[in-house]
């Protein structure tokens, strides 16, 4: 009979990019799992620790850098682009939707000059973001350029981050405020089960 939550084990088509794509980047830790609709753009200065997931429908581009640890997981339709740097931990997860901004990201350098001015500097930053352990990017929030967000620190969904965000906190709305403190906690190698993965179901 057949299952009535999950379903039918028919099989599909192959989801994940083809192993030629994965060797592109930087470096790719085991047990990664990168969806074939993602689009990824420059992977050769993006690295990837173990247990990372990327689903299908993100946007990642590679600009002056991506760095991610292990466990991360980046759902479906959201990016992180703008040409800077971003630096992102271990054990956490950006929601579906979320956008990590890391500078203007516009070429109009290149169309323009030389009638931008010189210190029109907005049109020029390449920044860096950085998201610590354990912190989480809720659905469609906005990671400005420049800002940390701290270990265990938590963005709401549909908010707009423009400071950084302090340790085991939760912030929300627009600008992002503190709305509450989180309980500091850690995740302990036993803690770590590699054959329970129930989003791989979804
Ligand atoms: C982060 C989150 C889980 C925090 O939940 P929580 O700790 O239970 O927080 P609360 O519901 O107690 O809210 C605390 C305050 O923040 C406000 N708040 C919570 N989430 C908010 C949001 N997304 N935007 C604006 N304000 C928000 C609440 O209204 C409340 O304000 P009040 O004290 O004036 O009443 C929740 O805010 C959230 O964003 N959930 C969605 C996560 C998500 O995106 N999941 C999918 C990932 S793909």
């Amino acid at each position: 009979m057949q299952d009535p939550v999950l379903p039918s084990a028919a099989p599909m088509d192959e989801p994940h990019k083809p192993e030629e794509f994965l060797k592109r980047f930087a470096r790719i830790g085991e047990h990664c799992e990168v969806f074939g609709n993602a689009l990824i753009l420059n992977p050769e200065v993006i690295e990837l620790g173990d247990w990372v997931r990327i689903d299908d429908y993100c946007r990642l581009e590679g600009g002056a850098g991506i760095r991610m640890g292990t466990a991360v997981h980046v759902e479906s339709f959201s990016s992180i682009f703008g040409g800077g740097t971003v630096e992102i931990g271990n054990y956490l997860g950006i929601g579906q939707g979320a956008r990590v901004i890391t500078g203007s990201g516009h070429p109009w350098e290149a169309v323009l000059e030389p009638e931008f001015p010189e210190d029109d500097l907005w049109v020029r930053r390449k920044l860096r973001v950085v998201i610590e352990d354990y912190a989480w990017i809720g659905a469609n929030a906005v990671v400005l350029p420049n800002v940390r967000v701290s270990t265990g620190g938590v963005v709401s969904a549909g908010a707009v981050v423009t400071k950084d965000v302090p340790p085991w906190t939760v912030v929300a709305g627009t600008p992002a405020k503190l709305v509450r403190e989180r309980e500091p906690f850690e995740i302990l190698p036993e803690h770590w089960k590699p054959d329970a993965r129930p989003t791989s179901l979804l």
